[in-house]
């Protein structure tokens, strides 16, 4: 039995060190020290040793036991390691890849130049005065110098809400009446930018929604004079110091005399192209004095007070600016448009 003994051990080590994982060495370990194992089915048949045998037979199972458990030690630690290592290996991250692009969020064109322009007026001591898009027809027309059914309404195709009388602003106009009553008996400079709304076929050129920066100055001793040079000024100072403007002779109801001004073409330089559609002038805002019947809905005394009013649009300017021929790309959501600027 003792060599049996022997055998047993040997074979045990010899399939220890086969086991090539960690579940393998579970399953040996039960099968040569578990509870059932072989080392124990052997320790069974003490009985048939004699006697005087059976001392020296325990004790040898015992130091096999013992040896056996510290070479299962020995093995479990080396398995062990080695799966550590090979999950290692597996989930390593090679630190020499290009990195992935990070994207970046922008403004867009339009917020940028809004912003450009609130500059601009803010240097030229402007204040921004935001009114609502949601507007009455009293706010939008009325007051405005537009009565019901005056033919000058066909200038502003309109939205209307199914409330009568509530309307989508078609200009931010209206943000005039609403800062005077707002500021008076004060003086006013203030620009009004907000999105307008027109019930228009959309084209290249024309949106059914747009921004406006309306302008408004209200004072004693404002004159027509003021309001070139300040326009002028604003130009300059967004187009570059030697651009031309020019103004021409309009007409808008809620001003008198009315005017709008051009800018000398930035894309050929007043030379003529399709931009200006070869008269070298490009049209960027409507323009005049406050009309004395809007300075008295405001609560000014028109015989006391004067003052010139603006309105410019911001996709107008960019478009211009940046060479852009379809105005259907502001809100078209493009990436690829959106990501030039
Ligand atoms: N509200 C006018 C428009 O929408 C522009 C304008 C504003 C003209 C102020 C004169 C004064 O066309």
């Amino acid at each position: 039995m003792l060599a049996q003994l022997d055998e047993l051990y040997a074979q045990s080590l010899d399939s220890l060190a086969t086991a090539v994982n960690t579940a393998v060495l579970d399953a040996w370990y039960k099968d040569t020290l578990g509870r059932k194992g072989s080392i124990y089915l052997l320790t069974r048949q003490v009985g048939q040793l004699p006697a005087e045998e059976r001392p020296a037979f325990g004790q040898r199972v015992n130091a096999v036991k013992q040896e056996l458990e510290t070479a299962y030690e020995a093995r479990l630690a080396e398995l062990k390691a080695a799966e550590l290592q090979a999950e290692m290996t597996a989930s390593a991250i090679d630190v020499t890849l290009p990195g992935r692009k990070q994207w970046r969020g922008g403004l867009h064109v339009a917020t940028q130049t809004l912003r450009e322009i609130y500059r601009i007026w803010g240097d030229m001591g402007f204040q921004v005065y935001r009114s609502r898009d949601v507007e009455t027809d009293e706010y939008n027309f009325e007051l405005l110098n537009i009565p019901p059914h005056h033919p000058a309404r066909d200038m502003w195709d309109t939205f209307h809400t199914t409330t009568p009388g509530v309307i989508l602003r078609t200009h931010t106009s209206p943000g005039q009446v609403h800062a005077m009553h707002d500021y008076y008996p004060e003086p006013i400079r203030v620009i009004l930018p907000g999105m307008c709304y027109r019930y228009e076929q959309i084209t290249a050129r024309s949106e059914l929604q747009f921004h406006q920066v309306e302008g408004l100055a209200v004072g004693k001793n404002i004159s027509m004079a003021d309001l070139k040079g300040t326009l002028t000024d604003f130009a300059r100072r967004m187009f570059g110091a030697d651009r031309q403007v020019r103004f021409r002779a309009n007409y808008f109801p809620f001003t008198e005399p009315s005017a709008e001004m051009d800018v000398e073409c930035i894309i050929c330089g007043g030379d003529g192209c399709n931009v200006c559609k070869y008269t070298g002038w490009v049209e960027i805002l409507g323009c005049g004095m406050v009309h004395p019947t809007v300075l008295r809905n405001g609560g000014y005394d028109p015989a006391v007070y004067s003052g010139f009013a603006f309105g410019m649009g911001p996709e107008r300017i960019a478009m211009l600016k940046y060479r852009i021929d379809d105005i259907r790309y502001f809100w078209g959501n493009d990436l690829r448009f959106l990501e030039q600027f």
